[in-house]
């Protein structure tokens, strides 16, 4: 969602650092974009687009100071007047903003009424005019900020760029903001990616915090503008581990890193996995949360936990989860997935289930984010930076730490390491012959809808890769419990109607079976994916068997899947159409 960038510092080219910083933010999903910069001979450049950045270019000018933002748009169209920066009436002051000011409308009429001039119909502008309307009668920029943020409800966050005196101040309430600090310079972002280029060293803005930046230095305040000490975190990740190398997509590659990163888990987190198992064998009652592919990791979860641990997990989406924590108690246990750590649906339920006390155990692949910093107890994926809207190393990499802490209650580690190698060793074996899969997706890519059937945990991997192939592909697609076919389901089934069927030996075997027959029988064009072929299938992909964690091998054949009916298909599937990468909003 919104990206912002800043830059305060000695470089005297300003602008073609914030564009660059703009772009690093791509990913995260945007449809507009502007800039405000102060130029060398003190007048402000200010420049707004809709669409893309594409290979824009800002006219060539000396500056050292400005800021940009990459709009998603919330309140208002997308339009270039929307876009952000927004200005008060006065132009002495620009702000850019990620979240939702959800008083913006009464907020607006006492503006209109003290005379301020709106350009823009988002509830963004509010906050310019904000600033301006308090710092006529408060000089002090510290003061003013506080007022602001007293008066503005919602998750948000705010950069206040003051060109005049050269400043910025930053206040953030859900929303997430990072600063880096170089060498006598100052990059403002809304995550580390972009930021990473230029430094390691970065401090994470908490709720309730302003950070002031000026040319003499950096300052932290606390709720009350008192000043308080910085402790600053370093970036271990490297800037190359952000960039796309040789592949053609983001989502190619994070795919392909898939073998190493589930190999590093076994490698390297045994210490953490066995930890996570004593925190779940306290807790009285877990529950499971996260949103999208998360909240399929977590349903997966329920089922690996339930049959290898023998242990019920609850599982909620988490924008579901706000309306289910009254039962929570101080020994209740969250377990929070996310691969951002910045997903506002999970970040606010959580809230809530702090509320009651309930204990947090986060699995995230963000050091340092909201979600890591407000765990009790934390888990990192380490499955490197991903780029790609669509999840895909994040999930397998949950997943495989979800089966190893089940074996790891169960007292059954090795056959959980066992079995997870044999995953990897699939899971290269597909990808190595991806061009199957190819094939497979130009023989149904223009098809209307695609079904996918499992039972028990491949139920869970039928709705992650219906996700996967819908969100890249825009091909209606639809993961089902295979025992539900027959309770209406069936009726969608038409000749030639691609089903593809996750079938692993296991429990469920015999009955997903029948629902080939069944599809089968209504001409459905039968995929199989299994380790035991059968006449019932049209087209079949092996995958043998690795136990519980066929679940793996079996939703990356979905991830490259989408990807090849997203190319089909003409489409990028690194940027789907109206997504974002973090979903900072409600
Ligand atoms: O960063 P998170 O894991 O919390 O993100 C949750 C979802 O927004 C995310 O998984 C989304 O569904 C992806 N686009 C799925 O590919």
């Amino acid at each position: 969602m919104c990206g912002i960038f800043g830059y305060l510092g000695n470089n005297q080219h300003a602008g073609a650092l914030i564009l660059d910083g703009l772009k690093a933010l791509e990913y995260r999903g945007y449809d507009s974009w502007g800039v405000a910069i102060k130029k060398a001979d003190g007048t402000v450049f200010i420049e707004k687009h809709t669409g893309k950045i594409g290979n824009a270019s800002l006219p060539v000018f000396q500056s050292h100071i400005g800021i940009g933002h990459t709009r998603w748009a919330t309140h208002g169209g997308v339009t270039n007047k929307n876009a952000h920066p927004h200005v008060d009436c006065s132009k002495k002051i620009a702000i850019v903003h990620n979240g939702i000011v959800e008083n913006f409308k009464p907020l607006k009429s006492h503006l209109i009424q003290k005379k301020h001039i709106f350009t823009s119909e988002t509830d963004s502008e509010v906050i310019a005019h904000l600033i301006e309307e308090i710092h006529t009668t408060e000089p002090d920029l510290v003061k003013v900020m506080q007022r602001l943020r007293s008066k503005i409800h919602g998750m948000n966050a705010i950069i206040a760029f003051f060109p005049e005196y050269e400043s910025f101040y930053i206040i953030k309430n859900g929303s997430p903001i990072v600063v880096g600090v170089g060498n006598k310079e100052f990059f403002i972002a809304s995550d580390t990616s972009a930021i990473i280029p230029h430094t390691k060293r970065i401090y994470f803005l908490e709720d309730e915090e302003m950070l002031e930046l000026t040319k003499s230095g950096i300052r932290l305040y606390n709720n009350t503008g008192m000043k308080k000490k910085i402790s600053y975190s370093t970036i271990t990740y490297s800037a190359e581990s952000a960039q796309k190398g040789s592949y053609d997509h983001f989502m190619l590659k994070e795919i392909s890193e898939q073998p190493q990163i589930l190999k590093n888990i076994i490698d390297t987190k045994k210490r953490e996995i066995i930890q996570a198992a004593q925190i779940i064998k306290k807790a009285y009652g877990t529950y499971l949360i996260g949103c999208g592919t998360a909240s399929y990791a977590c349903l997966a979860g329920t089922y690996l936990f339930s049959k290898i641990a023998h242990r019920h997990i609850n599982f909620a989406i988490s924008s579901e989860f706000s309306y289910l924590v009254d039962f929570l108690k101080d020994s209740s246990l969250v377990f929070a997935l996310s691969q951002s750590g910045e997903t506002i649906d999970t970040i606010s339920s959580v809230k809530k289930a702090k509320e009651k006390n309930a204990k947090l155990l986060s699995l995230t692949n963000s050091r340092g984010s909201t979600l890591y910093r407000m765990s009790d107890y934390n888990l990192l994926l380490h499955a490197g930076p991903e780029k790609a809207v669509a999840s895909t190393k994040a999930y397998t990499a949950k997943i495989a730490f979800l089966y190893l802490i089940a074996h790891k209650i169960a007292k059954t580690y090795s056959l959980g390491e066992k079995n997870l190698t044999k995953a990897i060793d699939e899971v290269t074996e597909i990808i190595f012959h991806k061009s199957k899969i190819q094939s497979l997706s130009s023989k149904i890519k223009d098809h209307q809808s695609i079904f996918i059937l499992g039972r028990g945990v491949s139920y869970a991997a039928a709705l992650e890769s219906a996700l996967k192939i819908k969100e890249v592909s825009y091909i209606h697609a639809e993961g089902f419990a295979a025992g539900e076919l027959k309770h209406g389901v069936i009726a969608l089934i038409e000749k030639d109607t691609p089903v593809i069927l996750f079938n692993p030996e296991d429990e469920t075997y015999d009955d997903t079976l029948s629902a080939a027959h069944e599809v089968k029988a209504r001409g459905a064009h039968v995929i199989g994916v299994s380790s035991r072929n059968d006449d019932v299938y049209d087209t079949y992909i092996e995958v043998k068997n690795c136990g519980d964690a066929t679940i793996i091998p079996n939703v990356v054949i979905a991830q490259l899947l989408g990807y090849y009916l997203s190319l089909s298909k003409g489409h990028d599937p690194d940027k789907p159409r109206n997504l974002a990468k973090s979903v900072t909003v409600k």
